[in-house]
């Protein structure tokens, strides 16, 4: 189901075992006679919220109404277990049109950034969760961050962004600044050898000193980039441009859709 899927990099059969395995979510197949002709999963990942992922229908079985018909089968999963919202991500023109239909709005859209390592520097600071907190308005009040739509664009789970949020991120080690702190990266977990940024908050000095800061951490921690998600038309694109980093990948988007329950 997976083979023709990007160019067969799909990270589905890498995380198969575990999905199967975890009892903390919902990992469907659909079946026509007998045979699995697709899976999704659903997760709990914060209160009142819930991430649809791992859409897949075979190859031989598209364009016969499988996908929606297992898209709705998830929203009412949901609705019944009284959740708030389902949130996804997704890259891929036909996955948007599906979700669009659905009734799926758009919070944000992110491109993808990418700095190598740089050797020598100091890594920037990580604040606690207190000093987190404190943090917010600052965040709240930064040119673009409207763009962001509300949530922190995690594409593994993309939650309010909001002062818990923020002592969320720090509590797990995700939240660098700049600084005093006039510039704030939230960190996510990577899914490969990098730096994985979600959110930047700040222009100008600071957040170039704290992108910089990002180039050495990957150096310091033996990894490869740091990659950043950013909306398009973010003022922060000039301070990565200014500090080494490019596109990874200028055509394509990611984007996070929600659907209130
Ligand atoms: C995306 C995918 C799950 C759709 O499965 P499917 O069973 O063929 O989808 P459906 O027949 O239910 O179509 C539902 C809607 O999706 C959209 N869609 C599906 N395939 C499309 C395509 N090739 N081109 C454009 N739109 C498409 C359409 O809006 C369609 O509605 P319509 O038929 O009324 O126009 C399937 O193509 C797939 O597995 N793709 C590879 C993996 C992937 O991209 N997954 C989504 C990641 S979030």
């Amino acid at each position: 189901m997976t083979r023709d899927v990007w160019d067969g990099r799909d990270y589905l059969p890498r995380v198969f075992d575990r999905w199967v395995g975890d009892a903390g979510a919902a990992f469907q197949a659909a079946e026509v006679e007998g045979v699995v002709v697709g899976v999704q999963r659903l997760r709990p990942y914060a209160p009142g919220l819930i991430w649809y992922e791992g859409l897949r229908v075979a190859a031989e079985q598209r364009r016969r109404g499988i996908a929606r018909a297992m898209l709705e089968a998830a929203i009412e999963d949901a609705r019944e277990q009284r959740f708030r919202e389902m949130r996804l991500a997704t890259r891929d023109a036909p996955a948007v049109g599906l979700f669009e239909s659905a009734g799926f709005k758009r919070l944000a859209e992110v491109k993808w950034w990418r700095g190598t390592r740089v050797e020598g520097g100091e890594p920037s600071r990580i604040p606690d969760a207190a000093e987190a907190r404190r943090l917010w308005p600052s965040v709240a009040a930064s040119k673009g961050i409207e763009l962001y739509g509300g949530v922190c664009p995690d594409l593994n789970g993309a939650r309010d962004m909001d002062a818990g949020e923020m002592e969320r991120l720090a509590g797990q080690g995700l939240l660098r600044v700049g600084p005093a702190g006039r510039a704030v990266a939230a960190l996510r977990e990577a899914w490969g050898q990098n730096v994985a940024v979600s959110l930047l908050a700040g222009t100008g000095g600071a957040l170039r000193e704290l992108l910089m800061a990002l180039r050495f951490e990957a150096d310091a921690d033996g990894l490869n980039h740091v990659t950043v998600n950013l909306p398009p038309g973010h003022p922060a694109e000039d301070d990565l441009r200014a500090t080494g980093y490019d596109f990874a990948d200028a055509e394509a988007s990611a984007y996070v859709y929600a659907l209130k329950l």
